[in-house]
């Protein structure tokens, strides 16, 4: 059995004060046992937030990291090594908005996902498709094709300490949510292309569904086969609602 991750993607949000009042809310909430969750703040939050967490069972994580796993000169830059030692355990790898609004292509993404590992981290690989992808029938093509270039560059064993999330890029952010029915046939299609490497990798991956995921729709689509949790953005920002996103997921 896959144990559920919910993870909560902060975007670039908050002020020191309202970071401090979502983590405080955060800490109250009940959270399942049998649940992972992690909790994605700015680069600049994360040590405030990893304080306010010391003892609630709520992981850190980066948004992202450098392409570089050595320190060394490469300004403006966060690299894997300095978020470990901050205290992440996680960073997110392809998130569509640096993809599409910072450029990001596959060889940086695959290149970021060695640097995390490289530095101690847990990478959460984002794949999804835009809506004229979608429309023209080249959902499988892209996200698989997405996935492909780590393997590639990487081997499929590097899935042992690593998540994949699907995030349909029209879903995020947007209230249109993918039906469980449609992200179950992409998350089914990338257990497939693992399988199709090693099985024994397939079988323990956690796959997150991301994208307008909110308290009212997370059980049914945690309830389908291959969805091992969520990716959550704006609802992530409320605690109680995350809170209930959590336990819909140890449901
Ligand atoms: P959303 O964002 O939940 O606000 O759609 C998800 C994400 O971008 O990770």
């Amino acid at each position: 059995m896959r144990r559920p991750l919910v993870a909560g993607n902060w975007k670039m949000n908050g002020t020191r004060s309202s970071v401090a009042e979502l983590t405080q809310g955060l800490v109250r909430q009940v959270l399942p046992e049998s649940v992972d969750i992690a909790v994605f703040p700015s680069f600049i939050h994360v040590d405030l937030v990893r304080s306010a967490l010391a003892g609630a069972r709520v992981s850190v994580g980066a948004q992202d990291c450098a392409q570089e796993s050595e320190a060394g000169a490469l300004t403006g830059e966060v690299s894997s090594g300095q978020l470990y030692e901050l205290g992440c355990e996680w960073v997110l790898v392809g998130h569509s908005e640096r993809r599409l609004i910072v450029g990001e292509d596959d060889g940086v993404v695959s290149r970021k996902f060695a640097a995390a590992l490289a530095g101690g981290l847990k990478p959460v690989l984002c794949l999804g498709e835009t809506l004229e992808q979608r429309r023209s029938g080249k959902t499988l093509d892209v996200v698989l094709g997405q996935l492909c270039r780590v393997i590639e560059d990487h081997g499929v064993s590097v899935f042992n300490n690593a998540v994949i999330a699907y995030e349909p890029v029209w879903a995020i952010g947007s209230g249109l949510t993918a039906t469980p029915e449609e992200a179950q046939e992409v998350h089914a299609a990338i257990r497939r292309c693992l399988a199709n490497e090693d099985a024994a990798v397939a079988e323990i991956t956690r796959l997150l569904y991301g994208g307008s995921v909110k308290a009212e729709n997370a059980a049914e689509l945690f309830a389908m086969a291959d969805i091992d949790g969520g990716l959550v953005g704006g609802a992530s920002l409320k605690a109680d609602e995350f809170g209930a996103i959590c336990r819909a997921a140890g449901n």
